[in-house]
């Protein structure tokens, strides 16, 4: 019988719960489990930020459009280095890393990022929410991978929020110096 989506979607949701994949790292098992769920969860929003750069870099207009149209873009381009970063780690883990649309949508804390949006201003305004929304979830991260005494994701959840820190600079500079 061919598997429904149903049917993939319960044995996903066991395989996640359950097991994870051998490995010989030495971390151990009961905190790497916490931490592919957590890891998981900032995997999410880190997706979804990125879709967020996207949709401001497609959609922005007015007298900044090129600057703004590239920096949105180049913001994307590093968001997606978090991605993997995020995702890679979860496998090293000994986990599956959960980055479809589906779980992205269902999972990420981030606010939805308006569609109606057109000046320079409102997607300054909304992509820096949405950045400093990330960073925030990521510091709690950095806490999150400390007291569980795995330095290794904590320090790339740092890398992470040192890079959105710089860009949420670069973005909120265009609503500054007036
Ligand atoms: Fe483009």
């Amino acid at each position: 019988m061919t598997p429904t989506t149903t049917d993939r979607a319960e044995a996903s949701a066991s395989r996640d719960a359950t097991r994870l994949y051998p490995t010989k790292n030495d971390l151990p098992e009961a905190a790497r489990l916490e931490e592919i769920e957590l890891l998981n969860q900032r995997l999410a929003d880190c997706i979804d930020l990125q879709t967020q750069c996207k949709q401001a870099h497609w959609n922005v207009k007015g007298p900044a459009f090129i600057a703004l149209h590239k920096l949105f873009d180049e913001i994307n381009e590093e968001v997606e280095e978090y991605v993997d970063l995020l995702a890679e780690r979860i496998v090293q883990l000994g986990g599956i890393a959960e980055g479809t649309v589906g779980v992205v949508a269902e999972r990420s804390t981030l606010v939805d990022y308006p569609l109606g949006l057109s000046t320079g201003a409102e997607h300054v305004a909304a992509l820096s929410d949405a950045l400093a929304m990330f960073g925030r979830t990521v510091r709690v991260g950095i806490e999150e991978m400390n007291e569980l005494e795995d330095a290794d994701s904590a320090d790339i959840l740092t890398e992470i929020s040192r890079g959105v820190d710089k860009w949420l600079w670069f973005v909120e500079a265009h609503q500054q110096g007036a």
